[in-house]
């Protein structure tokens, strides 16, 4: 007696689909999967004998051989334990419908409960580009589910339920999407919180408006922390197309389950430096997404940024320059996109004092230099914006005055983006600072006295060509905000003043 059953896997950021077939056959009583790594075909075999004889059904007595195909691609073994289940009760005839054109994924508990598992969403996706009619998912999963339209998607509690489904005598409602799921929350910090800081405020609305990663360097207790957490609130609203990206991501991550929020707002990662660069970049036996990938469309803040592992901060090239992560691992090479925004922060000694007039610093000439070596000079190259950010004086702190609200820059960035979008039109560039060389020399044009000053400069600060590059990219942001055509004197200015730390701190 043969059934065959069909599901999903998840391989990286993709999905494939999975038949899992049955055989039941004369002779001595085993249970064999086959098609999966061998410590999950141990506890996927005993969760389904337990869950099918919890529900009441027989295991079946006779000879078990589940397969599960394709073989040669590496699959976590839980999200088919639910196929499975139903696989043995359809080849021992106790269900008796036709399932060839449903899905089924889920783990399974002991007495038959379905557990949330990760990747629900892209498999249901993969689902409805197989053709199939419904599919069967947990009920933790709903949220996910709900996205994809097209199919019908079963959000069930345990496998009681979908038998009851399945013989029709009391059918499952379709998943459903709470009107909550997608209302944002309001954001409870704002950029009118902090007091003064007007250059940094201005480099961060540069940062925002065309994409450009930064460094803000600046004594301790300066706002710098808390001006980062405040950039989410001025990034322009996420796409359809960026939303679901990024909610595939958090959905194989694992961390969309049991009602957590769909990602519809540009996330915001804070990584603490103690952190290893496999969680930074992901990794595992079958490949993960990390932080970096957690951050896609949105801000990745990493606070202390001298303190992460070397190998944590050197692992951010790849990403930085392509927006993506290739993860090598033995079962394959997996590539997970990453397109942030990374806001880095430091102090500008091991003491925070360096280049305070108010205070002194105590540090050697080799401790600070030690302290800044911790950046090296390939990863400082591909920051785009280096912001000093100083202390704030007793006035500006203790002001009424009211500061400009996340609002009102809000509406500057939006516009400034607008404008990107018409020009990167038909292309898969979205902001300024993704710009191809070839965009860059096309749509950066400079006026006179601009060449003049950027040629002068690019011989006194000795600047790398991809500095060069990095000026052009963010002068033309500049110019967007200030509703230039062209890139003028003032632009370009300003532009090379957010290249001017690599001389002051650096060359010691
Ligand atoms: N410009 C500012 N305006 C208002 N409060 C500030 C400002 N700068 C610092 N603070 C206060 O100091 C605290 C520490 O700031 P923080 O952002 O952690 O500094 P840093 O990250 O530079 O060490 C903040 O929580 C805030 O209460
Ligand atoms: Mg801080």
């Amino acid at each position: 007696m043969y059934s065959k059953v069909n599901s999903l896997g998840i391989f990286g950021l993709d999905a494939f689909g999975v038949e899992v077939e049955a055989d039941l056959s004369s002779g001595l009583p085993r249970f064999d999967i086959v098609g999966l790594p061998d410590a999950a075909v141990k506890e996927s075999r005993e969760r389904v004998r337990s869950a099918i004889k919890n529900c009441g059904f027989d295991f079946p007595v006779s000879r078990i051989t589940v397969n599960i195909a394709p073989a040669d691609v590496k699959k976590e073994g839980s999200v088919y334990d639910l196929p499975v289940f139903i696989a043995i009760l359809k080849a021992s005839k106790q269900i008796k419908a036709d399932l060839s054109q449903i899905a089924f994924i889920g783990e399974l508990s002991l007495d038959g409960e379905l557990r949330s598992s990760n990747g629900i969403l892209p498999m249901v996706i993969k689902a409805k580009e197989c053709g199939f009619k419904s599919v069967f998912i947990p009920k933790g999963n709903e949220f996910e589910g709900s996205v994809v339209e097209g199919i019908d998607v079963f959000p069930a509690e345990s496998t009681k339920e979908i038998i009851s489904h399945l013989s029709k005598d009391k059918m499952i409602a379709p998943a459903y999407r709470s009107v909550e799921q997608d209302e944002e929350e309001p954001f409870s910090v704002d950029f009118s919180d902090v007091k003064g800081q007007q250059s940094a405020k201005r480099a961060l609305e540069i940062s925002a408006a065309g994409g450009h990663n930064c460094l803000m360097i600046g004594p301790p207790g300066t706002g710098k922390s808390m001006l980062a957490k405040r950039l989410p609130t001025i990034l322009p609203e996420m796409t359809f197309d960026e939303q679901m990206e990024t909610t595939k991501i958090y959905s194989i991550a694992g961390e969309l389950k049991n009602g957590k929020r769909l990602v519809f707002r540009r996330p915001f990662r804070s990584p603490h430096h103690t952190i290893s660069a496999q969680a930074l970049t992901g990794g595992g036996t079958i490949p993960h997404p990390g932080e970096i990938s957690l951050a896609h469309h949105g801000v990745m803040f990493m606070d202390e940024f001298p303190e992460f592992d070397r190998r944590s901060k050197e692992a951010l090239r790849q990403p930085l320059e392509d927006g993506i992560v290739n993860v090598v691992r033995t079962s394959g090479t997996v590539c997970f996109p990453s397109e942030f925004i990374l806001v880095a922060a430091m102090n500008p000694c091991p003491c925070g004092n360096f280049g305070n007039p108010k205070k002194e610093c105590k540090c050697s000439d080799s401790a600070k230099r030690r302290y800044m070596d911790k950046i090296s000079g390939p990863l400082l190259d591909r920051i785009d914006l280096h912001i000093e950010v100083q202390n704030v004086d007793y006035e500006q702190l203790s002001s009424k005055g009211k500061e400009e609200t996340s609002e009102v820059i809000r509406k500057r960035v939006n516009e400034a983006r607008m404008k990107q979008r018409l020009r990167f039109v038909g292309t898969n560039v979205t902001c300024n600072a993704k710009m191809t060389p070839k965009m860059t020399k096309d749509f950066c044009v400079l006026s006179k006295e601009a060449s003049e000053l950027l040629k002068l400069s690019f011989d006194r600060m000795g600047l790398s060509a991809r500095a060069y590059d990095k000026i052009l990219r963010i002068s033309r942001t500049i110019a967007d905000l200030d509703n230039s055509e062209n890139i003028e004197l003032n632009h370009i200015a300003e532009a090379l003043q957010y290249r001017s730390l690599d001389r002051k701190y650096w060359d010691l």
